[in-house]
């Protein structure tokens, strides 16, 4: 991505302290979603990385990452495959615990979403520490997926979650970052 563009879109996001608790300054998409342009701008860049290999699913990570994933798969042409915090997903699930930037939870995905094989992107709206990325990509890969890539509009790269993640192997692309 182009750093004018970059410089661009985070102009677009709104930065709100202690939120959801003293110390965390919450990086707010509502902003860049709720902007026509930057909305499409920043969904076409999260496909562009990947755009020249087949994939057949987008996996997105609630909530944030439901909004943004949907554009992506409807983009790509791809199926969607929601992963929800516990206790959302009607049929037979598989779940696991993991902690992120200001909290812990767990999150489940259909076991039948995915079959052996298929190639899978993976999208959320932010990466920081990286627990909730890595909690998806190994439920991902439980299923039998092969995690294409990982994109995500901004990244906290002090909270070392991007390297992290390419560290298990996973292609990480992000839009921004904030330091
Ligand atoms: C936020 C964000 C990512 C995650 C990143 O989600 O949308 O999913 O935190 O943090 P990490 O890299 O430290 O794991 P949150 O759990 O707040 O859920 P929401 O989208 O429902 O607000
Ligand atoms: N998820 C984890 N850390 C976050 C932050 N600082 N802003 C928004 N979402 C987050």
């Amino acid at each position: 991505i182009a750093s004018q563009l970059a410089t661009d879109l985070a102009a677009t996001v709104r930065s709100i302290p202690d939120y959801p608790k003293p110390g965390i300054i919450f990086r707010d998409i509502t902003t860049l979603l709720g902007n026509p342009r930057a909305f499409r701008r920043a969904v076409d860049e999260l496909v562009q990385p990947w755009a020249g290999s087949k994939i057949d699913k987008v996996a997105g990570i609630e909530a944030r990452g439901f909004i943004l994933g949907g554009a992506v798969a409807h983009q790509a042409s791809a199926g969607f495959i929601p992963i929800r915090k516990k206790g959302k997903l009607p049929h037979a699930t598989v779940r696991i615990a993991y902690s992120l930037e200001y909290g812990l939870d767990e999150m489940e995905m259909h076991e039948d979403a995915v079959t052996a094989g298929e190639r899978v992107v993976l999208v959320d709206d932010l990466i920081a520490t990286g627990g909730t990325a890595v909690a998806a990509t190994k439920l991902l890969k439980q299923c039998g997926a092969e995690v294409v890539a990982a994109v995500f509009v901004i990244d906290l790269p002090d909270l070392g979650g991007a390297d992290k993640l390419r560290a298990l192997g996973t292609p990480v692309h992000t839009l921004m970052s904030f330091a």
